[in-house]
């Protein structure tokens, strides 16, 4: 099924290729698709809007970007399998998303990897670090550009009131279709319920899931906040959006062109701050005041001590450890 999918949706890309290519026979000139899976209304739109600006700007036209939003081109598995083909040349997706092409992505998952947003943000700004994510899938066809911050993520749930692990038991809560996050919700005691974020809004409704988890920008713009009674702060991860495109394309452009999209993904990720901040304050106002969620705040400890046998199975893991030492340092050695 999903094999035809990806032979239809790689059609029809090819398809809006020659209907725009009036460029054919000029090498360094390209339209470039690029897809994600949020509204229009979401910060990241707004950032993918602002590389595009920047890409057509700075290269006077030459290279075109066309953006897809709203799952249109597929679900986020569906559009890094498209990115690796270049049937789609870039895509924002969950770095959950990313963890069953390359395990290093799976990190992200790990509960209370990151003490605050800023030690995160730290470590990801750290080239050193954030190199070895975005080079880790060369070899199977494409490359990070960048990361786009997606805040803390916290439990949200239908109905129920969550003060501790205690309360988690049976619980069943939504996840990112990823072995890590089963993980992670399993290990703070709950019965994780994989599938994907476009069918999150009628689980809840309907009650085939008690809760979700994400972060307070995708609450609002999903709507889920309709069908949640609880925003619950567990801030149990941090996993970012990630930019990537596909690695031919990269290769293929001269020197001058593949250097825009770096600088044009760099001030994407800039721009991004700023909307972010802006739109999570936002969320909260209207999750609350319009959405009629009730905000909880939470002692972390028993979630802390429950993700412990995660973070002592990471550091056994012989391809996690490196990674799980670059992101704890020595920070860890304490522990
Ligand atoms: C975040 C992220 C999305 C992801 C979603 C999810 O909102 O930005 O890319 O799909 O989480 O939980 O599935």
């Amino acid at each position: 099924m999903m094999r035809y999918y990806i032979v239809f949706v790689s059609v029809f890309i090819l398809f809006l290729g020659a209907c725009t290519d009036s460029t054919a026979g000029d090498a360094d000139r390209h339209d470039i698709t690029l897809a994600h899976n949020h509204a229009t209304d979401h910060p990241v739109h707004a950032s993918l809007e602002h590389f595009k600006e920047e890409v057509e700007t700075n290269s006077d036209g030459d290279m075109q970007v066309t953006i897809y939003a709203n799952e249109q081109l597929g679900s986020e598995r569906e559009v890094i399998e498209l990115t690796q083909t270049g049937a789609v040349d870039a895509t924002k997706v969950s770095a959950a998303a990313l963890e069953s092409f390359r395990p290093e992505y799976s990190i992200f998952n790990l509960p209370y990897l990151f003490e605050s947003e800023d030690e995160f943000k730290e470590k990801m700004n750290d080239p050193e670090i954030a190199n070895v994510l975005y080079q880790s899938s060369e070899d199977i066809g494409f490359v990070g550009l960048t990361y786009f911050d997606a805040g803390m993520r916290s439990l949200y749930t239908a109905d129920r009131v969550v003060e501790s692990t205690d309360d988690m038991a049976g619980l069943k809560v939504r996840v990112q279709p990823s072995a890590a996050s089963v993980n992670m919700i399993e290990a703070l005691g709950g019965t994780a319920t994989p599938m994907g974020y476009g069918e999150v809004y009628t689980a809840l409704q309907s009650g085939i899931i008690d809760a979700a988890e994400n972060n307070l920008t995708s609450l609002v713009s999903s709507r889920h906040g309709e069908v949640a009674d609880y925003w619950i702060y567990t801030e149990h991860t941090v996993v970012p959006d990630m930019f990537i495109m596909n690695k031919a394309l990269l290769d293929e452009m001269s020197d001058e062109h593949r250097e825009i999209i770096y600088d044009a993904s760099d001030s994407a990720n800039e721009f991004h701050e700023v909307v972010w901040a802006e739109a999570t304050r936002e969320a909260e106002d209207v999750a609350q005041n319009e959405m009629g969620v009730e905000f909880r705040e939470v002692d972390k400890s028993s979630f802390i001590e429950a993700s412990q046998p995660l973070h002592e199975e990471m550091k056994q893991d012989e391809t996690m450890a490196p990674i799980y030492e670059m992101f704890r340092g020595e920070d860890d050695e304490a522990n």
